[in-house]
């Protein structure tokens, strides 16, 4: 077990180059199944979650590798069609290996991945479009058997929501399927764009990703190939927010910041100074943030990101006046909240809304990291707090960011790792 101990209090300050994000490089690890060659991932961000994807590749039979954040994942040879149930369980994003493992073999068996800590996360849109383009889903005592009987093939799906997972997963099996498939009301987020970013290099014949419709033609082959990963804006949006919540003044350098607009746009109403060049996001809070007056959505993109919700909100709980969040797409994204009130904040959760009332200030306390994003926003409360925090359960923050206790200290916050049956900090 391993804790977080942050003296706050300090102002950030300084620059920091992004890491790569996480959501595009696990689609991504999944689609060099596809290709029978190897893959070279740059910006490979070197993560929990990237761990254990890599253990889904090693575990049918690829050969995965890391040094310098590149990945290079050599897919010559598939050994096996099931992923077992303790890795599924490992990840619940672990189900975007299905469309790509049914493309390679035409069979592949795993088990539902259940609820998370966000709440129940249904594969009823995954299950439904692999179904339409071909395949056989059984499911028996909480596994799913799914084989193409003949060959894949394309199709026209309507999504009724624009599921990220979803989208991904019929990306990754069209690419190789017969014929053409279409999918309206797809996901727009910019890891979409960057899964076809990869797939185009590899051969894959892509238009529309971007946009709701995106239109598929399979290959009957792809091929390797080197490519980079785009930087994680939600890794980008933690920094800036931690920032923001100290009054301090950062540079994130390697960072995508048209795929980071609709976050920013919100930010920019605290009052902070936001300015930004190819690549670089300037951030500059030397006063009291200001409450956000609109209600922030959380909408899937172009809208306000829900895996921003929970750190915009550690930086909105000192701000002066009352901030309104709506969080739309996971019923159980507040969990942040009961830590955030053991600090001294002023939130009110009611169903999908939660209600920030500024206070003067926050204090150190004894809290728990809920869950990924949940977790970096208590640190980025604790950063902003009088006094001393311990966070408890880091694993869930590990899952997503690159060593941020080095960030945070390079950028001069006080955070150290600690192990909790020692003193010694790693
Ligand atoms: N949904 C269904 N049925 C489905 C699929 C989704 O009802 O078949 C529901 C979900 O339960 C949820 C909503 O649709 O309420 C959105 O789910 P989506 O499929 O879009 O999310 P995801 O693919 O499971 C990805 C990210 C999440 C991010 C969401 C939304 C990855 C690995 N995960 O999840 O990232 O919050 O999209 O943008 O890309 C995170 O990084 O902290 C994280 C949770």
């Amino acid at each position: 077990m391993q804790k977080f101990i942050v003296n706050g209090g300090r102002r950030l300050r300084g620059e920091l180059a992004l890491q790569g994000s996480k959501n595009s490089a696990l689609p991504i690890m999944a689609a060099s199944l596809l290709c029978g060659e190897d893959c070279v991932l740059k910006n490979c961000p070197e993560l929990t979650d990237v761990y254990a994807a890599s253990r889904i590749l090693n575990c049918v039979g690829c050969k995965c590798s890391f040094s310098d954040n590149t990945a290079v994942i050599s897919s010559g040879e598939i050994t096996a069609n099931t992923i077992p149930e303790e890795l599924m369980r490992e990840m619940r994003s672990s189900i975007i290996f299905l469309g790509a493992m049914l493309g390679r073999t035409g069979e592949c068996t795993v088990c539902c991945p259940g609820g998370c800590e966000l709440g129940p996360r249904p594969i009823d849109m995954h299950l439904a479009a692999l179904r339409k383009m071909g395949t056989d889903i059984k499911e028996s005592y909480g596994r799913i058997i799914c084989r193409v009987p003949e060959k894949a093939h394309g199709a026209r799906i309507s999504l009724p929501f624009p599921s990220v997972g979803a989208t991904e997963n019929i990306i990754l099996f069209a690419v190789t399927a017969e014929g053409e498939t279409v999918i309206n009301n797809a996901a727009r987020e910019p890891e979409i764009c960057d899964l076809c970013g990869f797939l185009r290099c590899c051969g894959a014949e892509i238009s529309g990703d971007g946009e709701s419709s995106i239109v598929i033609r399979g290959k009957e082959k792809l091929h390797g190939c080197e490519y980079s990963i785009m930087p994680d804006r939600i890794a980008g949006a933690t920094y800036l927010c931690m920032a923001a919540a100290t009054k301090g003044e950062i540079i994130l350098t390697n960072a995508c910041v048209d795929a980071m607009e609709p976050f920013l746009s919100v930010l920019e109403q605290t009052g902070c100074s936001i300015y930004t060049a190819e690549k670089r996001i300037f951030l500059r809070s030397g006063a009291r943030l200001k409450a956000v007056n609109d209600r922030i959505r959380t909408m899937p993109h172009p809208g306000f990101p829900t895996d921003a919700q929970a750190v915009l909100m550690a930086a909105l709980v000192t701000a002066e006046g009352t901030s309104v969040f709506e969080e739309n797409i996971f019923d159980c994204r507040y969990r942040h909240t009961d830590a955030l009130v053991k600090m001294g904040a002023d939130v009110q959760v009611l169903g999908k809304i939660a209600v920030i009332k500024g206070v003067n200030r926050l204090y150190g306390a004894n809290v728990e990291a809920t869950d990924l994003r949940g977790g970096a926003a208590v640190t980025a409360a604790a950063l902003a707090a009088e006094g001393v925090t311990e966070i408890s359960s880091i694993s869930h923050i590990d899952r997503g960011y690159e060593r941020l206790e080095d960030a945070v200290s390079r950028l001069g916050g006080s955070i150290k790792r600690v192990y909790t049956n020692s003193t010694s900090t790693c």
